[in-house]
This record gives C-alpha cells, structure tokens and sequence, in this order.
C-alpha cells in the first residue's frame, strides 16, 4: 500500500443521482421510506471498504413531480444505518442557517457515541429561498452573512464537544457520577449566538466528529480552510480540479494547519466489461429522462430557447462564456462538457442529469481505475465522493469490478485499519 492513501466516499442520494434512475423499472422509487434500502447500499460501501456513506439534505420539497429529493432525516436515517453497520463512516448534513448550535452539537456527539466513533458532518449554509421561508425567513440571508453565521456556529459546535474534557466522566458508583472540574460552561456571547454551555452530550468517542464541507464562493473556500478536515469538490475535469485542490491546500496552510485535508471532487461512473456496454448503460438511463423538462432545465442553465433543436445533432454553437450574463459556474462547465465530448442535445441533457457539473466517467473497470489513479497522483483529488448514477447497480458495479483493481494497485485498503472516520480518513 503507498504512504498516501485514498479516500472513497458514497454519496448516497434517492435512486441514485441520475434524475431519471427512480422512472427505470427495477428501481427502489417506492423503498425510499424503507430504513432497510438505506441499510443494505450502506452495507454494500461497506464489503467494498469505502471510508463513509454521505447523506445530503435540502429543506424544501420543489418540483417534486420530476423526482424524489429528500425522504428521511440525514441523521435519524444515520441512526438506523450505523447500527446496520459496523465500520464504514457516516456522514450527516446539517445547516448553520437553520439549526442552532447546541442542537447540531448534541445529535451528532449522540450519533458520535450511538456509532462508536464513525460521524462524520457537513455543514452547509444552505441555498433556496423556499427552504428559508420554512425556518421563519422571507428569502435567504445573504451569502455573507450566512458565512459568518456558519464561521459562529462551527466555532461554538467545537467549543460545545470540547465543554466535556476526556476524562470527565468518572461512573463511580460510590462517588461522583462525573468530575465537575472536568466539564466546563463556554459562555458564548457572539452575533448570532449565546450559549452558556456546557453540552448535554459526554465527549463523543472521536473527540469530535469529522468536519466536512463544500466550499466555492471565496466566503466558502476560506471557512473550509480554517475548519474543514475533509473537502467535497465539484470539478468536470482534471485542470478544474487541479486549480481548486492548489488553492484550497494553499489556503489550509495559509491558516497554519497542518493536517491532511482531504479534497474529494465528486465523481458519476458507468461500469461495464466494454466501453460499448458501459455506455449502453449510460443510454439507456438517459433514454427514460422526459425530454420537455431536461429542455426547460437546460434553457434555464443557458438562456437559450431550445424547442427547435434536434435531439440528436450536436450541440448547435453556445455564444462564449464572456457573452454570457447568467450564473457562469454551471454555464462554464456546459461549455467545457460541449468542446471536450461533443455530446449530441440528447446526451447533454443525459450528462447533465446525472451529477450536473461533476466528473463523469463511462468505461471498463481498468479505464475508471486509470481516471482515479491519474487524479490521484496528479493533485486533482486526494480520493472521490462517489455518485453512482444509480441505485444499488451502479455502485455494485463499482465495488465488484473498480475496487478490487485498486487495491491491487496498492491505492485502496483491502480491510479497515481502525473503527473511526478519523482512522479511515487518516486523521488525528
Ligand atoms: C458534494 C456536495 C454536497 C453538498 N451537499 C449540500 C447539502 O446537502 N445541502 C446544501 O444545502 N448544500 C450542499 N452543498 C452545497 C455547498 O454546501 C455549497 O453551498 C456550494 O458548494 C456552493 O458554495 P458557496 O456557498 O461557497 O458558493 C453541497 C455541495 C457539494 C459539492
């Protein structure tokens, strides 16, 4: 095994994150409430040793004709999972925007000691005015002040797990239960907060659960550096990757850190034992996608009215990203997927149900292990999250046929070294 391993993330999402994988035949569209789906594609990560299973969240229920979004709870599902499993890491989403402090810090110390050690979470600030007008909100606070909300909250969560020293809890039957000295009040006084402290909770197992986040605006990438210890990327190509994987490890020692941070680009794959095959997979996903409302979410992304286009032509030419005057992050990447594929409409619209702006990969098990091996070493990824564009066959896909090609490269782990998300991610 090399010195520097890599991390594999599941990104557990609905049917899987093609947003046509609920409409095929098989799918477990009417399982989403069942705990014991969830379960069993965690066990699934877990024969294939991947480090943690993410779930993420949103707070509104939009659209929810074209697919499902959020079903259960992040962590009330994690609950369940963690006693389903035994090793693999859990990852819950929670939003500094709409929870407080002290909440957020009891249920995942609770989901902390409930695991053993394995929780893991992303804090997000949250995105969509329909989400804030459920939390006493007209529309979003804005972005900055969000990011300094979540600068707060971060900072009292740790101050919350860090309330209760190591060894406060004594359990002596015959004296103190725990050692008041060792359990300290925090008496937080800040913009948004107040908190006297100290936590409900003991001192979770891992001391504190991971902290992970997706940064991107300036505001994001700066918290991320200063308190992140995992990162989750976006990046449609390797120079994209590359160009935020420098800038972030820059910005973490910037901020006088040293640990390994690791940065985890998302990535889509489609596996089978031919190209040709591979991409049958990929089409035939691609084929149950409505076509009115790919086009109508396409018109939105590019601000184009697309009606006449032919289906299965290229791509006619896109006025240049400096032209533009919408949101330029996603119209950049429609760009570069249109130069680096030259995808017929009907496949555009395929690549962008399915993970949107991240990597996508169709090929044989040694061509997606080539992609990760290449990222890997070429400071584009310190390991994947994950994003099997459908539910449970295309991660099944992934761990019976790319995993074992990993390991024997020495890049992955054949058996967990530790029972902690901090000892699978390599953190102190
Ligand atoms: C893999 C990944 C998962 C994310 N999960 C969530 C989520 O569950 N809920 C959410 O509100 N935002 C989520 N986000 C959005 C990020 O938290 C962040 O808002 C986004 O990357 C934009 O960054 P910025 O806010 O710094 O502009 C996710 C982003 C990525 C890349």
């Amino acid at each position: 095994m090399s010195q520097r391993s890599l991390h594999l993330n599941l990104f557990l999402f609905a049917c899987g994150h093609h947003k046509a994988a609920w409409r095929a035949p098989d799918s477990c569209a009417d399982q989403l409430g069942n705990i014991a789906y969830y379960e069993s594609v965690a066990q699934m990560a877990e024969r294939g040793k991947l480090d943690a299973i993410f779930l993420a969240d949103g707070h509104s229920a939009d659209h929810i004709e074209d697919g499902p979004r959020w079903f259960l709870e992040p962590l009330t599902a994690l609950a369940a999972i963690g006693r389903a499993t035994e090793h693999i890491g859990l990852i819950g989403t929670l939003s500094s925007t709409f929870c407080t402090p002290f909440h957020a810090a009891r249920m995942l110390a609770s989901l902390d000691h409930i695991s053993r050690g394995r929780m893991g979470w992303n804090v997000v600030t949250s995105m969509f005015d329909a989400e804030a007008r459920n939390h006493g909100y007209e529309a979003m606070p804005d972005h900055a002040q969000r990011y300094a909300r979540a600068e707060e909250f971060v900072s009292v969560v740790k101050a919350l797990w860090d309330s209760w020293d190591t060894n406060a809890l004594l359990c002596d039957r015959q004296g103190p239960y725990a050692d008041p000295a060792r359990v300290h009040a925090i008496k937080h006084q800040g913009a948004y907060f107040r908190v006297d402290g100290p936590l409900t909770v003991p001192r979770p197992p891992q001391g504190r659960p991971v902290l992970f986040q997706a940064g991107a605006s300036p505001q994001g990438r700066a918290l991320a550096a200063r308190h992140a210890e995992a990162i989750y990327a976006v990046a449609h190509d390797l120079p994209a990757a590359q160009a935020y994987y420098r800038d972030i490890k820059q910005r973490v020692k910037a901020a006088g850190r040293s640990e390994p941070v690791p940065i985890l680009p998302g990535l889509v794959t489609y596996v089978a034992s031919t190209q040709a095959e591979a991409r049958a997979k990929q089409q035939a996903l691609d084929a149950l996608l409505p076509v009115q409302s790919s086009l109508r979410q396409l018109e939105g992304f590019i601000f184009q009215d697309c009606q006449g286009w032919a289906l299965d032509a290229p791509v006619p030419p896109l006025p240049a990203l400096e032209d533009f005057s919408g949101p330029k992050g996603r119209y950049a990447t429609i760009l570069r997927i249109i130069e680096t594929e030259q995808p017929t409409l009907r496949q555009l619209l395929g690549r962008l149900a399915a993970g949107g702006g991240h990597c996508t990969v169709v090929g044989t098990p040694d061509q997606i292990a080539d992609h990760i091996e290449h990222w890997f070493l070429n400071e584009g990824a310190d390991g994947f999250n994950l994003m099997p564009p459908s539910l449970p066959g295309s991660l099944d896909d992934f761990i019976e046929q790319v995993i074992p090609i990993l390991q024997d490269r020495g890049l992955f782990r054949r058996a967990y070294q530790g029972h902690t998300l901090r000892s699978h991610l390599g953190l102190g």
